[in-house]
């Protein structure tokens, strides 16, 4: 296995969770970080905690594609190349449709969906130019399966995993050296549910994560693990969750 040192990775979501700790590993492990959240004030402790020559911010936000080139921009500027993509945001406010958050769905849509799209529209141009290039996509236990209660959230989730398995075989095709994975994280202890409206199933939910949740440095080291191979090894999907989650 190679390693991260010099590696220029983009990190949308790096405000808090998992985004936050894959920055600090991938940083720890000589890799330069480009982060992006719409928390600034987070984004800016966690980039002084990572020291300048591993780190750069951006308050943005992945439903602007004006935003995620403005990233793109910045990692270029600041560190001279784009080698990898981690497309991470995302949202979960949970529920039943028949509870019609019609506002939630249409927010899981932009962030979770065009959100990942726009990201990788930021950085395409660069990888397609420079024919090399990492996108590492966060799905969802739940964009392998179907469950109740989360409907958009797991549609959200399994267009990650049709659309960059789509991709990577179109990167193939092209010979664009571009390498792609995703990943499928089960429960990790974030701040992911704190959108979820408070509910019985709610309680449930939050004491599961308390019992057998992960901590986020589990999905921060297979990150570690996927950007770490050689160019002719892809790590197309990884699911990770906790061996007490079924
Ligand atoms: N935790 C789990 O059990 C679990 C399981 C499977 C998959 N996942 C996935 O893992 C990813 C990371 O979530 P997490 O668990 O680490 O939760 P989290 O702590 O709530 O982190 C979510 C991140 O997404 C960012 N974000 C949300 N909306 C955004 C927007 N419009 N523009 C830019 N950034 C935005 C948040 O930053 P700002 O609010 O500062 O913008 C935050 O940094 C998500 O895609 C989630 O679906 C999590």
């Amino acid at each position: 296995m190679q390693n991260v040192d010099g590696k220029v990775v983009i990190i949308t979501g790096a405000s808090s969770g998992i985004g936050a700790e894959t920055a600090r590993v991938l940083a720890a492990n000589g890799a330069k970080v480009v982060l992006s959240a719409r928390r600034e004030e987070r984004l800016k402790a966690l980039a002084g905690e990572l020291g300048s020559d591993h780190a750069a911010y951006l308050a943005s936000d992945v439903t602007a594609l004006k935003d995620m080139q403005a990233v793109a921009a910045l990692a270029q500027e600041r560190f001279g190349k784009v080698d990898a993509l981690f497309a991470n945001a995302g949202i979960m406010p949970g529920g039943n449709m028949s509870e019609l958050d019609v506002t939630g769905w249409m927010n899981m849509v932009d962030i979770n969906i065009k959100g990942v799209l726009n990201a990788m529209a930021a950085v395409l141009p660069v990888f397609l130019e420079q024919r090399r290039g990492h996108i590492v996509v966060t799905s969802s236990c739940a964009g392998t399966r179907s469950v109740p209660g989360n409907a958009v959230y797991c549609g959200t989730k399994h267009f990650v995993r049709a659309m960059l398995d789509s991709f990577r075989q179109e990167a193939v095709a092209e010979q664009s050296g571009i390498r792609t994975t995703t990943i499928y994280p089960g429960a990790i202890k974030t701040e992911l549910l704190n959108t979820v409206a408070p509910s019985e199933t709610k309680t449930m939910v939050e004491q599961f994560y308390e019992n057998v949740g992960l901590e986020p440095d589990a999905i921060a080291n297979a990150v570690l693990y996927v950007l770490s191979q050689p160019d002719n090894v892809d790590v197309c999907d990884l699911v990770v969750r906790p061996s007490m989650e079924a």
